[in-house]
């Protein structure tokens, strides 16, 4: 079926899970807004981020023909969807599911962590969707405060990153984990550092693959996947500067955002 697939994230977060959906989905188009003017959302109230996705959502409906939605935030996920999904009639898929899916999976001794925003963290979504697999796993989570700014700056590694680090994810290394889930799509940027700090026994997490491969499977369920086998055409919108967004966004995506747009809100 014909219409691109939108996604949204506060800012470059986002572009994580669109590397992964670009792999995976070559012939779909594509729309992804990165909500820069208002970034971030991971210390705003959630209530006022539920109604950032659902602008952001209905813009990509109504202004870009979006045929489904992907939420590639895992603070506006843990705000809620409910409302977003009731209000829509495409398929909207979160990015906190697929997360937990991978990392359940990934565990063998069955500690395991996640860290996010400190909105994402406070909300309890992790540990409602980890209980909601079933299975028993032992949860150790913190609220990491800066990753993202240092992320949306482009700066992703150096002393200034490392030693915020290791400040924040030390109860995790204490908890002696296995699998540490990166429970913020910016995170991904920061893998080496985190890497680093966690070391080489902690695999890391990421959603970004397996939201990918949630999104075929809703796709086909729903019949709306693409059946022509032309490369997809992408499209980056953002709330902020257009010209700091194409250039920090391709050199953390790729050549597939070679132009940005202003998202007209
Ligand atoms: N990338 C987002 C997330 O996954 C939001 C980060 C922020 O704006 O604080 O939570």
């Amino acid at each position: 079926m014909s219409g691109p697939i939108g996604m949204f994230d506060s800012g470059f977060g986002g572009l994580t899970v669109a590397r992964a959906m670009i792999d995976l989905l070559p012939w779909e188009d594509l729309v992804y807004i990165g909500d820069t003017g208002r970034y971030p959302y991971g210390s705003k109230p959630l209530d006022e981020v539920r109604g950032f996705s659902n602008e952001l959502a209905r813009s990509l409906i109504d202004d870009y023909g979006a045929k489904a939605i992907v939420v590639a935030c895992n603070t506006a996920t843990a705000a809620g969807l409910d409302e977003l999904r009731a209000s829509v009639d495409v398929p909207v898929i979160d990015v906190i599911r697929p997360g937990v899916k991978s990392l359940v999976s990934t565990t063998v001794t069955g500690r395991v962590g996640v860290i996010g925003t400190v909105g994402t963290v406070k909300s309890g979504a992790y540990v409602r969707a980890i209980a909601d697999t079933g299975v028993p796993v032992s949860l150790s989570s913190a609220a990491c405060p800066g990753f993202v700014e240092f992320v949306e700056r482009g700066q992703t590694t150096g002393d200034e990153v490392t030693v915020l680090a290791e400040r924040l994810l030390a109860p995790i290394v204490d908890a002696d984990v296995d699998a540490l889930l990166l429970g913020c799509t910016h995170y991904p940027f920061l893998a080496r550092v985190i890497g680093d700090v966690m070391g080489p026994d902690v695999t890391l997490v990421s959603s970004a693959d397996e939201t990918a491969f949630a999104v075929r499977e809703r796709l086909s369920e729903a019949g709306l996947h693409c059946e022509t086998r032309t490369p997809g055409r992408h499209r980056f919108a953002s709330s902020g500067d257009i010209e700091v967004f194409r250039e920090l966004g391709s050199r953390l995506l790729g050549p597939e955002l070679d132009a940005t747009e202003p998202w007209p809100r």
